[in-house]
Parts: C-alpha cells; structure tokens; sequence
C-alpha cells in the first residue's frame, strides 16, 4: 500500500469522475446526479454551492470513504484530507507526535526530525514541535493538520472548509500557504478547497459549483459567477 501510494507522489495528481451518482443507503434522493469532472493539473480548485448540496460526500467518495452507487471514480493521486475542525482529526498530545503519526515510512530518527522541522518550517510553525496541542490556537491547529498531509507525502489534499473557522489574518495565512505549495513545480500539489467565504475565490486556479448533483465546469475565478 504504501509503495502503491509513493508512486504517485511526485506525480502531478489526476482524478476523474465518469457519470458517478450517489444515494446514501435506504434513501431515493440522488446527492450527485452523473457528476463528471477531471483534475489533472496541479493547482488550486475550489468548490462552491449551498448547504447540503453534496460538496463533503464528493469529498468522501474521493477518498474512498464512500462508493459511488453508479459511475466511476479515477483516483491517481496520493489523497489527504483536512477536515473543517481540526478538533475532529488531531489524535496525540503535542505536535511532534501527531506527525510522526502521519509519516508512513520506515526512516532513520535523524530523518524523522529532519521531516518534522520542514513540514511545520512550510505552514509557518518553525520550533513547536514540543508544543502540547491544547495550546494551539484553531488556525496552529489547522496548520499542523496541513503539515500533516505534507508530512505524509500527500499530493492531492481535500479541504473542507479549512477557513471556516479562522479569523481573517488566519483565513490569508492558510490560503497563503497553500497557494505557494500549489506553485510549487518541482513538487506537483494539488488541493481541492471547499468553502462558502466568496473572497478566497480570487486565489484559486478553477472555480466550480456544485449544484443539481453534479459539479459546473472549471472557470477562471475572474469569470466565475455565483448567485
Ligand atoms: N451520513 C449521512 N447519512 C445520510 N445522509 C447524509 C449523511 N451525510 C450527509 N447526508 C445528506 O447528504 C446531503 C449532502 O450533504 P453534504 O454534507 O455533502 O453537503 P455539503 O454541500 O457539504 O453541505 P455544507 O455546505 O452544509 O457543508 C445532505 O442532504 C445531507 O443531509
Ligand atoms: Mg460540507
């Protein structure tokens, strides 16, 4: 598994919807409806459209916590998430535990603490890797689930919402970051960002909305518009 998953990691991320549709179990209502869509460039993608539109179970059938009930999903990509609450996915007391977590390889302790400073160096936590969780902030805490995808290798990460929670000097930290990692060419990332705050559409390399079960095509966010 993990040498299935390292193959894609310097990889440009490449995923595919062909016509998939998706009921939850003993229910008629089709939450998508022969969705097609395609990623396969590195980038920032964000995706718009009302509460209960589908957005979170689009998320979840791509990373495989769900099965479409129709349809196919492509999935070539080496997929993390992060969730909208950080409290719902930090498992360990301090930040250097929750990491090593997440590094799924077998290297030397030298290189473990080598991985640790330059994931937490990149979303801006340099030095906290002592640092017990309950004294993170929300929007540390959030960064250190996105180093955690970093550390992992990930190179497609699904956000749901990563800001919905953050004031606004967090909301642009995080945004910050993850637009430089995306521009990122030596190293392909991809993140697939969810959100209902209007603002950070200006950063994204496509804008689409979900909407009638299916996801509108790509637009430039200069040409994007939503009601
Ligand atoms: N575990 C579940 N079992 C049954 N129905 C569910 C489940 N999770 C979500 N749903 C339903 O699926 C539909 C789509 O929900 P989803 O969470 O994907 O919407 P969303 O677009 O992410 O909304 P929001 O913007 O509020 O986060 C909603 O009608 C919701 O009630
Ligand atoms: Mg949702």
């Amino acid at each position: 598994m993990i040498e299935f998953q390292d193959a894609f990691q310097n990889k440009v991320p490449n995923i595919t919807f062909n016509d998939v549709s998706f009921s939850w179990p003993g229910k008629n209502k089709l939450i998508l409806n022969n969705c097609s869509f395609s990623i396969n460039k590195s980038g920032l993608w964000m995706i718009v459209g009302k509460n209960g539109s589908g957005k979170s179970t689009m998320l979840k059938l791509i990373n495989g916590l769900l099965n479409p009930s129709n349809g196919v999903i492509n999935n070539r990509a080496n997929v993390g998430m992060v969730f909208q609450n950080p409290d719902h996915q930090i498992l360990m007391p301090n930040c250097r535990s929750e990491l090593l977590l997440n590094i799924n390889q077998k290297i030397s302790r030298k290189e473990i603490s080598k991985r640790i400073d330059i994931a937490l160096n990149k979303v801006g936590l340099a030095g906290f890797d002592k640092r017990p969780i309950h004294t993170l902030s929300g929007g540390q805490k959030q960064r250190l689930t996105i180093a955690c995808s970093l550390i992992s290798n990930k190179n497609f990460v699904l956000m749901d919402e990563p800001t919905a929670l953050l004031d606004r000097s967090c909301q642009l930290k995080v945004l910050e970051i993850i637009k430089d990692l995306t521009n990122n060419k030596k190293k392909p990332f991809t993140a697939m960002w969810i959100t209902h705050r209007l603002e950070e559409l200006s950063y994204a390399d496509g804008v689409a909305e979900m909407k009638n079960g299916y996801l509108s095509d790509w637009k430039n966010p200069l040409n994007f518009q939503y009601n």
